[in-house]
């Protein structure tokens, strides 16, 4: 994982303070399996927990103040192809399949130390690698929410990720469906699929770039042609 730059870089955090930045290694486990139950009401398999701190496809970032972990955000880069169902109509298509996009499987602070700008940091440490000449084809970044999560909604939308789709039943929590949504920051040139709207916008920038004046000759000329054509066929 220290090949997605330098291993660690310093922000202020307070007058005082400072928190640091480094990626998980497999000694984190106990943590991030503690921080995870604390934060988010899944239970990740022990496979997950092994992948996110040792399998270098995951972008594992962790905050730390005095060594301590306060804060990590996992991120999984991968092909269009290989996101699920739900998730496949994420890019427009004519972005081909090996396309790359990012996941944001979780991102959580310790709660003594939120509204510090540590999601913040994490986020746009992300942002500024996913945009770096290292990672020319990933165009977009997205993850899903649960939709009472509203303090996790109103952060990524300050941060300009826009919902991409609702996504009824999608989590089970203790056994129970609760709904959830996509969401989505489109970087690198990457665009959303057409939308009906998408489509009625471009006719109607088409027709009124045609000029009037002509259209109506071309249908005099096309209905005076077709006049003599009837006619001509009725006399023969
Ligand atoms: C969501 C979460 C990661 C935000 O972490 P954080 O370090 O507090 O976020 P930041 O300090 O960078 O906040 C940035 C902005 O997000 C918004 N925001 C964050 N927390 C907020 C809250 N509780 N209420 C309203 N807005 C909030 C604010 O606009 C904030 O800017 P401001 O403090 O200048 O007003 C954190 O609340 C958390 O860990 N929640 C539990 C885990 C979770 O739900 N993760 C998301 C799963 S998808």
């Amino acid at each position: 994982m220290g090949s997605y730059g330098s291993d660690q870089s310093t922000v202020s955090f307070s007058l005082q303070h400072e928190v640091q930045l480094r990626f998980l290694t497999p000694q984190d486990i106990d943590v991030v399996k503690q921080l995870c139950h604390e934060w988010f009401p899944i239970e990740y398999p022990e496979q997950w927990y092994q992948d996110i701190t040792s399998n270098p496809k995951f972008y594992s970032l962790a905050a730390t103040y005095n060594t301590q972990i306060v804060g990590m955000i996992i991120c999984e880069v991968k092909p269009r192809i290989k996101c699920n169902r739900e998730d496949m109509d994420i890019l427009a298509n004519h972005f081909i399949a090996s396309t790359q996009v990012a996941y944001i499987l979780s991102l959580g602070v310790l709660n003594d130390f939120r509204r510090h700008g540590i999601a913040s940091l994490l986020l746009d440490t992300l942002l500024s690698y996913l945009s770096s000449s290292e990672m020319p084809n990933v165009k977009a970044v997205y993850l899903h929410v649960l939709t009472t999560n509203s303090v996790a909604i109103g952060f990524y939308e300050r941060r300009y990720f826009k919902v991409h789709s609702y996504l009824p039943y999608y989590y089970s929590i203790n056994g129970s469906p609760r709904d959830g949504y996509s969401y989505v920051l489109y970087i690198n040139g990457g665009t959303p699929p057409w939308t009906l709207l998408d489509y009625a916008k471009q006719l109607g920038t088409f027709v009124s770039s045609l000029q009037p004046c002509n259209v109506s000759q071309r249908l005099v000329r096309s209905a005076k042609s077709l006049w003599q054509k009837i006619v001509s066929g009725s006399s023969h």
